[in-house]
């Protein structure tokens, strides 16, 4: 049984061209000029781009943090990220203290396993540095597993020291693995927000105050330090500020392997979200936190110049009502995360919209080089014969608005309610199969498979 994609616009990190895609089964078996090939049925995308499914390199379902779990499971949080166009998701594993990576691995399996709409990975946190982790890196290689992030921040939870992070990376740079790195100094943040606690400032908005860019300036720039001296390569996850950035830039202008994403919420939302009264402010409570606006210009430019190279969500949802509720008195304890695996497409069409990004820009941070860094091209991040049938048919013209009210994510507001969007996704396939539609979804949570990643593949 043979499909045909007909008529559509093909992005590619080098931009568009016409042509016509035929799937057979779960993988694409020709790109053809248009008119040039044929299939059984055939899916018009006249007017329409064809466009690599997206991978999400950073989410966080049914996670335990803060003293509850994030609300989506992988069921909810998967058929949500199929709805917006992303076919890939990469979770994190959270290695408890005490116990070992690969019963952390197995309890990860247990909880995704059969239960994803879409093809999905894992990367690990390790949170307890000790020889058996380190040994056990190794392992969770074997079992597909080659990116370990580890946190600056929390301390008491997942932070760890930088003698940890050294060992960690000098075993990473041994074995060709890649260090994720949560960099904000944790030890400097938790003594602001104890001062501003005890002087009674206890709202969310706190929550940016007390945590300045400075803070995730120094831990990036002591990150990237560490990594130069073990060699090992360095991927800084969810970056907002522009001191981080910088720093970033300045280790890639002298090769090092040194790799950074951002998240929507840092290219649209601002800290006056975080401000906003009645504990509304709650909503946008996150790692790092949402900066001042005049931050925004500078992630973009990065990701223009590849300084940032993927845009991922840090989906990490938690509801407004019965969790976000829990610090109300006390910033300090809003559950870290907000939800957004299901509008990072839309919203990174919208920086095409704005002339931020080329087309292909966007479909390179937003599928290719995720693929490319987490060891899944080229079977994932590109319409090219031979790859999986991960494809999304994107709407350039059609108009949405976003809203809790339509959103297939488990939780119950939207950090970006009553957006207008221009654009939205018209058909999605996973492996070949359609899951989403303008009948809406026909796919299965039990359809989507592990995904067994090679290492880095931008490693010099
Ligand atoms: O606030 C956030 N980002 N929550 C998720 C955990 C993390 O640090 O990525
Ligand atoms: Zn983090
Ligand atoms: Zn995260
Ligand atoms: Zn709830």
């Amino acid at each position: 049984m043979t499909t045909l994609i007909s008529g559509g616009q093909v992005v590619s990190p080098s931009g568009a061209f016409p042509a016509d895609v035929l799937v057979d089964g779960e993988t694409i078996a020709a790109v053809g000029a248009p008119g040039t090939l044929s299939g059984d049925e055939t899916i018009d995308a006249t007017g329409k781009y064809v466009l690599p499914g997206g991978i999400d390199a950073h989410t966080h379902m049914e996670m335990p943090f803060g003293g509850t779990h994030s609300v989506d499971t992988f069921s909810t949080g998967t058929t949500a990220a199929a709805w917006g166009g992303t076919t890939t998701i990469i979770d994190f594993a959270v290695q408890a203290k005490g116990t070992s990576l690969l019963s952390t691995l197995d309890k990860w399996h247990a909880k995704a396993d059969g239960n994803c709409a879409i093809d999905y990975g894992f990367h690990m946190i390790v949170s307890d540095v000790n020889d058996q982790s380190l040994k056990e890196m190794e392992a969770c290689i074997d079992g597909g597993v080659g990116s370990f992030k580890m946190f600056m921040a929390y301390p008491g939870v997942f932070y760890s020291t930088d003698g940890e992070i050294l060992l960690a990376m000098q075993k990473a740079r041994e074995i060709g693995a890649t260090i994720m790195m949560h960099a904000e100094n944790g030890i400097a943040i938790d003594q602001l927000a104890a001062q501003a606690f005890a002087a009674g400032n206890v709202d969310p908005v706190q929550h940016g105050l007390t945590r300045p860019p400075e803070l995730e300036g120094e831990a990036t720039s002591r990150a990237i330090q560490l990594a130069k001296v073990t060699g090992s390569p360095l991927y800084i996850v969810h970056l907002s500020a522009s001191q981080a950035l910088a720093a970033v830039a300045e280790a890639r202008n002298e090769g090092q392997n040194v790799f950074a994403e951002t998240c929507p919420q840092y290219l649209y939302l601002s800290i006056e979200d975080l401000a906003k009264p009645d504990f509304e402010g709650a909503k946008y409570v996150a790692s790092p936190p949402l900066r001042e606006k005049s931050h925004q210009a500078d992630l973009w430019r990065g990701l223009r110049t590849n300084d940032l190279s993927v845009v991922s969500t840090d989906h990490c949802p938690f509801c407004f009502k019965d969790q976000k509720e829990m610090g109300r008195g006390d910033f300090r304890a809003i559950p870290n995360g907000m939800p957004g695996v299901e509008h990072r497409m839309d919203l990174l069409h919208q920086g095409v919209v704005a002339g931020q990004l080329t087309l292909g820009r966007w479909v390179e941070t937003c599928s290719a080089t995720p693929a490319r860094m987490f060891g899944l091209y080229p079977k994932k991040g590109v319409i090219a014969a031979g790859s999986d049938a991960d494809i999304v048919i994107y709407d350039p013209s059609a108009r949405q608005t976003l809203s809790a009210e339509t959103h297939h994510m488990n939780v119950d507001y939207s950090a970006y309610e009553g957006f207008e969007i221009t654009g939205r996704v018209h058909t999605v396939l996973s492996r070949g199969r359609v899951v989403v539609s303008p009948s809406g979804f026909s796919g299965s949570t039990s359809h989507g498979k592990f995904l067994s990643r090679s290492l880095n593949q931008y490693l010099n």
